[in-house]
């Protein structure tokens, strides 16, 4: 047996949520691995909807959800996720089965564009009420950078006051890995 990688890990959280028909978001779209492994999970009749800040990050998105062959069932928004519920139509707000925040700066791009504190945990908050009942938000945090330990304490402190009968909220981190490796905080919604 090996322990699953971290990154693996989210994957295997999101596939068991989200399936053929469903919603989900990309609420850091960067260059779009995440996103284009969302539109493979909702198939077809589901829909991805895919946030970014930066216009290099909807550019590089978009050129790999068409040539995956998805641009159909993608929408994507060049508009930070802290406004996420007014972007994702009203239609399926409490209805979308996962999410996922890959935090941090653009890998080959801008170090100094990053996922700030104040945006996420709105996108969170928001993101919760856009989440149907077993849905399931996953957060990899990097830490590595300054404004990155800052956002790992300020998402540690939001998640661990979430009352228990509204959601289970999980952190999957190896313990002994050095220079600030990435873990996940996973935030599965208990409520309708
Ligand atoms: C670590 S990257 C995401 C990597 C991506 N999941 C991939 O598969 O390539 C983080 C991204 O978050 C974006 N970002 C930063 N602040 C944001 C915000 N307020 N709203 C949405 N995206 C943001 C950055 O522009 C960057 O592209």
């Amino acid at each position: 047996m090996t322990l699953e990688r971290v990154l693996t890990f989210a994957k295997t959280l999101l596939s068991k949520a989200a399936a053929e028909g469903d919603i989900a978001v990309d609420a850091t779209i960067g260059n779009g691995h995440d996103t284009v492994f969302l539109a493979e999970l909702v198939g077809e009749s589901g829909h991805v909807y895919g946030f970014d800040i930066q216009e290099e990050a909807v550019r590089a998105t978009s050129e790999r959800i068409l040539q995956a062959g998805y641009a159909d069932r993608v929408t994507l928004f060049k508009e930070s996720h802290e406004n996420l519920a007014d972007f994702i139509p009203e239609k399926w707000h409490g209805k979308a089965a996962g999410a996922i925040f890959n935090l941090g700066y653009l890998p080959g791009g801008d170090k100094s564009i990053v996922t700030r504190p104040d945006s996420t945990l709105k996108a969170v908050e928001q993101l919760l009420s856009v989440l149907k009942k077993g849905g399931i938000m996953i957060l990899v945090i990097y830490h590595g950078h300054e404004e990155g330990k800052a956002e790992r304490d300020a998402v540690l402190d939001f998640v661990q006051k979430i009352p228990q009968k509204e959601a289970h909220v999980l952190k999957y981190q190896f313990m002994n890995q050095k220079n600030d490796a990435p873990f996940i905080v996973a935030i599965e919604k208990m409520k309708a």
